[in-house]
C-alpha cells in the first residue's frame, strides 16, 4: 500500500462529522457575508467537511482536490442546491476559472506543498486581481514556541494530524516535520513543510494578495492554527 493510499483510506474510515471542526464552519458563517452569492473555488476539499457550509452560501462552489478519490468522496455529498461543480488537479498549476471571485484552502492543506509549489500556487491564484483568499493552516512554529512541542506527546485528533503523534522529528534546517510509522504491515515515511504565519503572508504578499486580516486560535490539544485572509489588488 502507498502512503497515498494509506491517506486516502485513513480519510474515509472516519465517521462522517468526526473531522468537522465546528469552529471553524461556525467562523466561516459568520463571516461569509464577505463571499456570500459569489463564486468559489475550494482547493484541497479532502472529504468536504466545510463544503456544505460553503455551497450553502455560494452562488457556484468548485472542488478541488489532487487525490480524485478525495474528490470523489466530497463531490457525493447531499448539496442542497445543484451549484457545485468539479475542479480536478494541483492546486499549483490548476487552470482557475477568470469567474472565480473567492478561494478556501482550509484544513491545513499548505503542509502538503514545497515552498515553490507555495509560490507558484499563490501566483496561479491571483491570476483575476479582487480576489479573496482564506487560508487555514497549522503554525508549527507558534505551537512549538507557545507550548514546546518536544517535550509532549501528541495523540492523533481526527484532523488528519497523523503528524501530530510521540515520534515526529521537527529538522528546522529544512523547515520540516517528519515521520515514520507503521500500519497494516508496511512502514511510511511522510513528511509536511512548515510554514509560520510571516511566511505565508510573504509569499502572499508577492503575489500581489493584500493582506486583511488574521485570526489565531488554539485548537484540538495544543496546536495552534492559523487564518488568514487576503485580498488581491
Ligand atoms: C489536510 S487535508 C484538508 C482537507 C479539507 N480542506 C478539510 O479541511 O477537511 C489536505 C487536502 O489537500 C489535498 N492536496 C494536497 N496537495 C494538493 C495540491 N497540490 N493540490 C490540490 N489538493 C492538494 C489532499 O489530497 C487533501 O485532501
Amino acid at each position: 500500500m502507498t502512503w497515498k493510499q494509506f491517506y486516502t483510506d485513513f480519510w474515509k474510515r472516519m465517521e462522517p462529522g468526526f473531522a468537522v471542526r465546528p469552529d471553524v464552519t461556525r467562523e466561516l458563517e459568520l463571516r461569509s457575508s464577505r463571499w456570500a452569492g459569489k463564486i468559489g473555488l475550494e482547493l484541497g476539499v479532502g472529504m468536504g467537511f466545510y463544503s456544505k457550509t460553503l455551497a450553502t452560501k455560494c452562488r457556484t462552489l468548485y472542488l478541488n482536490d489532487i487525490n480524485e478519490h478525495h474528490l470523489e468522496h466530497a463531490l457525493s455529498i447531499e448539496f442542497e442546491r445543484d451549484n457545485v461543480k468539479s475542479l480536478p488537479g494541483d492546486a499549483s498549476s490548476l487552470s482557475v476559472p477568470d469567474e472565480i471571485d473567492v478561494i478556501f484552502y482550509l484544513g491545513n492543506g499548505l503542509p502538503h506543498l514545497s515552498l515553490s509549489q507555495f509560490i507558484k500556487m499563490a501566483m496561479n491564484l491571483s491570476s483575476r486581481k479582487d480576489r479573496l483568499i482564506v487560508i487555514e493552516y497549522m503554525d508549527f512554529l507558534e505551537t512549538i514556541r507557545s507550548d514546546g512541542f518536544r517535550e509532549k506527546t501528541y495523540e492523533p485528533t481526527g484532523d488528519a494530524d497523523v503528524m501530530i503523534e510521540s515520534d515526529n522529528v521537527l529538522d528546522f534546517s529544512k523547515g520540516i516535520v517528519a515521520k515514520s510509522f507503521s500500519s497494516q504491515g508496511s512502514t511510511y515515511n511522510i513528511s509536511w513543510n512548515i510554514y509560520s504565519s510571516f511566511i505565508v503572508q510573504g509569499v502572499m504578499e508577492s503575489a500581489g494578495f493584500k493582506f486583511d486580516d488574521r485570526f489565531s486560535k488554539v485548537y484540538s490539544r495544543n496546536a495552534t492554527v492559523t487564518r488568514l485572509d487576503f485580498f488581491c489588488n
